[in-house]
């Protein structure tokens, strides 16, 4: 693994342009894998989670041409492939590989799928909602092992959990289904939108969009198309609170800011001046220290849980004291300690942390420890006072394209060392 120097503190400033996002990009790849048409799918992000979908594509016998944009051709897979298990394990998402590969091949045997240590995250809730669809599937020995005897079945499902992965696990499934299936309280992130509009653009029948009843109606096929993958709205929200914590003024381009309303809302309330259009936004601190603000997080519209280490670090160097709260993960604090080091003050209480404001950070050593940890890290060092390294930032090359090249244009002092 790879570390970062980094020399502050730095005011971070300017332009950015945010690249397409890492959790649409994902499900739409694996629903390519439900599509015999060719498809060319644009804005996809140069990122380390999407390479190993790729390498595991491959496997697969799916034709791939990694340009600009990504062209995918699906028609003919191996039934006879053999994963790499590591690939599998160094995702979450590769979870969404037993959907399509029940539809196309008829059974799976595979790895469980890894990810952040941010939490357990179990795979229940996707087994459960597969099983009631008609798939025969279950653990074993650390794999799941799934087969089905001709199609999906569609089904009526009420959700227990609000959960991104299972909602999109069911609708890779019933896309193909024999009738009707309704998933009632399903999640609502953007990203899930993104993949219905995708999904809708080569021939699905999926209602209800961004809202908590979604209708997928069976079709017979689906066609090839282009695609625009939607922009990372974590991104977005990460950039914004570089501005914040340096008192610097950054301007988001190809972004917008309709999915990130709480976000802004609670930026404006530290005292930041925010403004928007209709693809951009922008933050000004007018070199004044942010109030610290309380946040819970929660399933979208709520505040995300993927901004709560970036937000978290701003109340440590806010005014005044602030809760943040984390109802998603419950292992999601582990880089408190570290911005503790740096002399943050910061008290953690089961799914609570409780911060009293500092006027200044200083370096110090540290080691990343999840995607979003270690951005809040890699921030942190660029307001601190001297230099920090920050061990294992591969972390971050899963969810962040060009970091520390989009970081320099702002400002930021970062050396990578291989
Ligand atoms: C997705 C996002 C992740 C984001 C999270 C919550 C991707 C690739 N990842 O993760 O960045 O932080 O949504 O917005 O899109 N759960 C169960 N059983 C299950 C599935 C989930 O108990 O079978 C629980 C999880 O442990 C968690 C909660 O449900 O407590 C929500 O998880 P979920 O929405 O499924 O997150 P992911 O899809 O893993």
């Amino acid at each position: 693994m790879g570390k970062f120097i980094i020399k502050g503190p730095v005011k971070l400033k300017g332009e950015i342009n945010i690249s397409g996002s890492k959790n649409a990009a994902l499900p739409i790849l694996f629903a390519s894998l439900l599509i015999k048409e060719v498809i060319e799918i644009k804005n996809i992000p140069k990122l380390k989670d999407i390479d190993i979908v790729i390498k595991l594509f491959l496997h697969l016998g799916v034709k791939i041409k990694n340009g600009k944009s990504l062209i995918i051709n699906a028609s003919n897979l191996h039934t006879d492939f053999n994963f790499p298990q590591n690939l599998i394990k160094s995702i979450r998402a590769s979870i969404w590989l037993v959907s399509p590969l029940l539809v196309r091949l008829k059974k799976i045997h595979m790895s469980l799928p890894g990810g952040c240590s941010i939490g357990m995250r179990p795979i229940d809730l996707h087994i459960k909602y597969l099983q009631k669809l008609g798939a025969n599937i279950y653990i074993k020995n650390n794999c799941i092992i799934a087969s089905i005897d001709k199609k999906f079945k569609g089904s009526h499902i009420i959700m227990e959990k609000n959960s991104v992965g299972a909602t999109i696990s069911i609708i890779l499934a019933a896309i193909y289904a024999k009738n009707i299936t309704i998933i009632d309280n399903a999640a609502k992130e953007p990203e899930i939108k993104d993949l219905i509009n995708f999904l809708n653009i080569m021939g699905a029948k999926i209602k209800g969009a961004g809202t908590k009843k979604i209708i997928i109606q069976g079709v017979l096929k689906l066609k090839g198309g282009i695609y625009t993958i939607m922009d990372d709205r974590i991104e977005t929200g990460t950039f914004l609170i570089a501005a914040a914590i340096s008192k610097g003024y950054i301007i988001c381009k190809n972004t917008n800011p309709k999915n990130l309303k709480i976000v802004l809302k609670k930026l404006e309330y530290t005292g930041a001046e925010i403004k928007t259009g209709k693809n951009w936004c922008s933050i000004n601190m007018n070199n004044k220290r942010p109030k610290a603000v309380n946040i819970i997080t929660g399933p979208y519209p709520n505040f995300p849980t993927d901004m709560q280490p970036q937000f978290t670090l701003l109340n440590c160097i806010s005014s005044g004291y602030s809760i943040v709260q984390e109802t998603i993960f419950e292992n999601r604090f582990l880089y408190i300690h570290q911005l503790n080091k740096m002399g943050a003050k910061i008290l953690i209480d089961n799914n609570k942390v409780f911060c009293q404001g500092v006027t200044s950070l200083y370096s110090s050593t540290m080691k990343a420890t999840d995607l979003r940890a270690s951005i809040s890290l890699v921030l942190a060092a660029c307001i601190a006072t001297g230099i920090t390294t920050i061990d294992n930032i591969d972390y971050i090359d899963r969810g962040y394209e060009n970091i520390e090249k989009k970081l320099i244009s702002l400002g930021a002092k970062i050396k990578r060392i291989k």
